[in-house]
């Protein structure tokens, strides 16, 4: 991918899924990777494979919910490369329940990994990205960020919020005119460990919905998906689509207007896994 040689890049959540396919794909292109995950052992596969392609690594156990850790790693990461040129605040959670009997401290947790974790990254290394007069930030929302779906409202919550978020910040620095580009990522599914990593509320079946998932929504790989993402930033999209699934979907919302939740409530009790 082109436009990517002697850019220090960050990816958050870099351990497994999109975010270690981010970082490899990265590598390729001739960027310095500052990576972070808190599975630690996931991260160190994803360095190992970085550093094989001759490319400098940074690699740090971060928890993104952790405010104080990510401004101190921030400086860090800027003082170990002497500039930063782009954040992919990727690291994120599922969690599937319908709202009337999620737990409370359950959605909280979906919102202080999915939106305050991007929350953190951004505002951490924004001030980096300024200065370095070549600033990129990447915020990884979900299809699920555009239009919602029972089961998810925790996730579709956070998804929305970051869209929001990360829209205004490019509005922001755009008549700012600050140096810094803003992409938010809406993909769809995509074949990782995230269904797998999901929690759930009581009494449903984890292992069932990740089958399902795996076998009837996640249609695109990450490695695929990491492209996409790239190809977009190279660009300088202000948004981008992953997937097939999330073209079409985006589509039929933007036709229907707020009618689409008719639609799906009267579709989806029959595509919904028992
Ligand atoms: N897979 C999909 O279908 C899909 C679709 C839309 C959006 N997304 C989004 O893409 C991003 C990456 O997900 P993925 O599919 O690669 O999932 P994944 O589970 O394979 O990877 C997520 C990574 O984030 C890490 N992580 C979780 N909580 C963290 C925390 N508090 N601090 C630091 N790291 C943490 C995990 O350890 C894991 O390595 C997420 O934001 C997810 O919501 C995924």
């Amino acid at each position: 991918m082109q436009g990517f040689a002697g850019k220090v890049a960050v990816v958050t959540g870099a351990g497994s899924g999109i975010g270690r396919a981010l970082a490899v794909e990265l590598a390729r292109s001739g960027a310095q990777l500052a990576i972070s995950d808190l599975d630690t052992e996931g991260l160190a596969e994803t360095e190992k494979r970085v550093a094989a392609l001759g490319v400098p690594v940074k690699a740090d156990r971060l928890n993104v919910t952790e405010r104080e850790a990510f401004l101190l790693y921030a400086d860090e990461v800027n003082e170990h490369f002497g500039k930063v040129n782009q954040i992919y605040n990727n690291a994120g959670i599922a969690f599937n329940g319908d709202i009337e009997v999620s737990p409370f401290k359950d959605i909280e947790r979906v919102m202080d990994v999915d939106f305050w974790g991007v929350v953190n990254g951004t505002k951490a290394f924004l001030p980096h990205l300024i200065a370095s007069g070549d600033g990129h930030v990447i915020n990884i929302s979900s299809l699920f960020g555009l239009l919602s779906m029972p089961g998810q409202g925790a996730y579709n919550a956070a998804k929305f919020a970051v869209r929001g978020f990360t829209e205004a910040l490019n509005l922001e620095m755009s008549m700012n005119k600050h140096p810094v580009k803003v992409t938010t990522v809406h993909p769809g599914g995509i074949k990782t460990a995230i269904a797998r990593n999901a929690t759930a509320v009581e009494g449903m079946d984890v292992e069932a919905l990740a089958d399902f998932f795996d076998r009837r929504l996640a249609s695109t790989s990450a490695e695929k998906a990491a492209q996409v993402i790239l190809e977009g930033v190279s660009k300088k999209r202000d948004r981008v689509l992953i997937g097939n699934d999330a073209r079409a979907l985006d589509l039929l919302v933007r036709i229907l207007g707020s009618k689409y939740q008719r639609l799906f409530a009267l579709a989806l009790p029959r595509l919904r896994p028992q």
